[in-house]
């Protein structure tokens, strides 16, 4: 069976955990498992800008023995030169699967439905699972069981939110989303769909911050978005250090970067002692390597 990565929300908590357990054995033990992707080669397909996951990836598949091959749209002609569906079977000739990131999450969704070879989301529009799943690693590294714990997402309703929301479904978190009264309404149509228990929404910083054992944000305008007033929306949620002292003393700072110093964070914040931001990118590798087990069925 082909198995794919496209949403948290396809996997149960069982599967998730196992995935996050095995990258804890890889966390723990890098080298032991050198060989473990031997003859396994896997295909980036970036159609945006990327540091982390082009590099997570990459080093993460090297130094478990495969092998990774960059593949450039406009050089294979993806979709021009031949039909996308072609294209994805001849790779499914060569390599053992396939990561995309594109402004397209229907895309990647039907390019997986072909079922022709492993797909993972490297990110879309629409999400950002392996992000995700790899700031749940950290958060577990940092405070432990997740369940009685509050994260506060203070930032656009976007890719990021989306994954951090599906997986609240999971790990039962208290989550409280911050964001601008303009933000919050344009997007009450999917925040309507959203009925689940424990998660807050509210356009009021302290509220939302208030109590949080993390305070996370992102970009205020996400890839691929045409550059809007947006910003100006977003002027006083800022996560600086005013921000900080509205929540508990012990808080730590996500953030999946990259980071725009300056607008959604402050440098002080960033850089200071409850960043946890590098953190964060470095778990990013060792997440992708389970990942990839989980679909080449290695443990
Ligand atoms: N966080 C993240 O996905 O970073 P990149 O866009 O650099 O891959
Ligand atoms: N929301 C951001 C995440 C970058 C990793 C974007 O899509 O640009």
């Amino acid at each position: 069976m082909i198995k794919h990565f496209i949403d948290i929300d396809n996997f149960s908590l069982r599967e998730l955990d196992l995935i996050l357990s095995t990258a804890k054995k890889l966390k723990k033990n890098n080298t032991r498992y050198e060989k473990l992707f031997n003859n396994k080669s896997l295909g980036l397909l970036f159609q945006k800008e990327s540091t982390r996951t082009r590099l997570s990836f990459s080093i993460g598949m090297q130094k478990l023995g495969g092998s990774v091959i960059e593949l450039d749209s406009k050089a294979i002609g993806f979709g021009k030169r031949e039909s996308e569906e072609d294209i994805l079977k001849t790779l499914s000739c060569y390599i053992d699967c396939l990561m995309i990131r594109n402004n397209n999450h229907k895309k990647i969704q039907y390019y997986a439905s072909l079922n022709v070879l492993p797909i993972i989301n490297g990110l879309s529009d629409h999400s950002h699972p392996c992000q995700i799943l790899a700031d749940i690693f950290t958060l577990k590294e940092k405070l432990g069981k997740l369940s009685n714990k509050t994260i506060c997402w203070i930032g656009d309703y976007n890719n990021v939110l989306r994954s951090l929301i599906q997986t609240q479904q999971l790990y039962l978190f208290q989550l409280n989303i911050v964001m601008p009264k303009k933000i919050l309404l344009k997007n009450i149509l999917q925040i309507n769909e959203t009925k689940y228990s424990k998660i807050k929404f509210t356009d009021n910083i302290k509220n939302g911050v208030m109590k949080s054992d993390c305070v996370m944000t992102d970009a205020w305008v996400s890839m691929g978005e045409r550059i809007t007033k947006k910003k100006s929306f977003f002027k006083n949620y800022q996560v600086n250090d005013k921000l900080m002292q509205m929540a508990k003393k012990n808080t730590i700072f996500m953030h999946c970067l990259p980071a725009h110093r300056g607008e959604e964070v402050s440098n002080n914040v960033i850089d200071g002692h409850q960043s946890i931001v590098w953190h964060q990118a470095e778990n990013r590798m060792y997440v992708q390597q389970a990942i990839l087990s989980y679909i080449f069925n290695k443990k």
